[in-house]
């Protein structure tokens, strides 16, 4: 949904002005290719209609001032003064440091913000945040929009700021994704590649209203376990590791050590085959695809979670369903499913009547397009 007039709105009333700029960076999905862009794989996201809208006018003074329209908060920081607190402004600093890190000269502004990306359900918030917020510094200061560097000092803004360890895909795809595409995208090298959704299917998301606590350490911990299998192999990163490497080398692995390493080999084998499904229009293989992405990530990467496989399996017993995984990090949160367009709707009120009545939980299920990274929506 456009949060344009809501932020155009809002700037009016605390500026009362008109905005001068308007920017928005998308939350994503990820179709498949889960946790391995940390192992220098390939994933296969798209962004989405929900995203991080800020209005916002130029100051000459060096200070960025928002109000975020969701929690009724103002912030405000000097450019040059940079300190680390706590809270949702700390994306917008990190983001500041990380550019003037970097080397860009950043103008102050201020504005308003809002969003329509619940925050925890692996739909990439963050990444949204940081990259509307990259926007914005971009069109008040003038600098060049390429894309895999805005994603680089994103996830450095992140890493290091914010101090989560996630991998390059979430800011990657918010500032890259292209509408009505997901993107194939190379962790190595960071080249993408714009791939078409076949025709006569829509992607849902199905929010399992459960969210997780322990995310970051099961996630470092899985990071961990991957790097340890790289180091056995000899190479710098599973990407270098074939099926055929495993079949042969496997047993001499650690039995989880093994298993996590044979899902990160297998999702990068699966993220290609869904590549070559979608040029070639056949959703069956694609959906085939992601459901055996989902037994991996529960079986051998154990990052899924109860609610999440009760969802993945009540919707893929709804005949229009061709496909479903859960997405972003696991342990809650959200999945994702490949549904034939024109049942999408019955679909939809089918799968969230049976999760309610199977968890007692109100899930949150929507339709979505493939939608642009982060853009400027106007600029006077
Ligand atoms: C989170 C991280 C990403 C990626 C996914 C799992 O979303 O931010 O970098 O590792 O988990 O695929």
């Amino acid at each position: 949904m456009s949060l344009l007039p809501r932020v155009t709105a809002a700037f009016a009333e605390h500026f009362g002005a008109e905005p001068d700029v308007v920017v928005r960076a998308p939350g994503r999905v990820n179709l498949i290719g889960a946790h391995t862009d940390y192992n220098d794989g390939f994933v296969l996201p798209m962004a989405i209609e929900r995203a991080v809208w800020i209005a916002l006018r130029p100051r000459s003074d060096g200070r960025v001032r928002v109000l975020a329209l969701d929690l009724g908060e103002w912030a405000e920081f000097d450019l040059t003064d940079l300190r680390r607190e706590r809270g949702w402004a700390e994306y917008l600093k990190g983001v500041a440091w990380a550019w003037q890190e970097a080397g860009y000269a950043l103008r102050g502004w201020e504005g308003v913000l809002a969003g329509d990306v619940p925050r925890g359900a692996g739909l990439s918030s963050s990444a949204a945040l940081e990259l509307a917020t990259a926007r914005a510094f971009q069109v008040v200061s003038d600098f060049a929009w390429e894309p895999a560097t805005m994603a680089r000092l994103g996830q450095r803004a992140e890493n290091a700021w914010v101090g989560v360890r996630c991998g390059i895909m979430d800011q990657m795809i918010a500032a890259a994704g292209r509408r009505g595409h997901a993107l194939l995208i190379d962790c190595r090298s960071l080249e993408t590649q714009p791939v078409p959704l076949p025709e006569g299917v829509v992607v849902v998301i199905l929010d399992t209203a459960t969210r997780r606590g322990l995310v970051d350490s099961a996630y470092n911990e899985r990071r961990h376990q991957c790097e340890a299998a790289a180091r056995h192999f000899g190479v710098p990163a599973l990407r270098d590791v074939s099926e055929t490497d495993l079949a042969a080398r496997g047993h001499e692995l650690d039995e989880v050590i093994r298993r996590r390493a044979r899902h990160v080999i297998t999702e990068n084998a699966r993220t290609l085959a869904a590549v070559t499904a979608m040029r070639a229009g056949d959703a069956l293989t694609l959906g085939r695809l992601m459901d055996a992405s989902h037994a991996s990530l529960r079986d051998d990467f154990e990052v899924s979670s109860p609610a999440l496989d009760t969802m993945v399996t009540l919707a893929r017993a709804h005949p229009a369903c061709l496909g479903a995984r859960m997405t972003g990090a696991g342990f809650g949160g959200c999945a994702v499913a490949l549904v034939k367009a024109e049942q999408a709707d019955a679909f939809a009120a089918h799968v969230a009547a049976a999760y309610r009545a199977a968890t007692g939980l109100e899930p949150n299920i929507t339709i979505t397009q493939a939608a642009d990274g982060a853009t400027i929506v106007l600029q006077r």
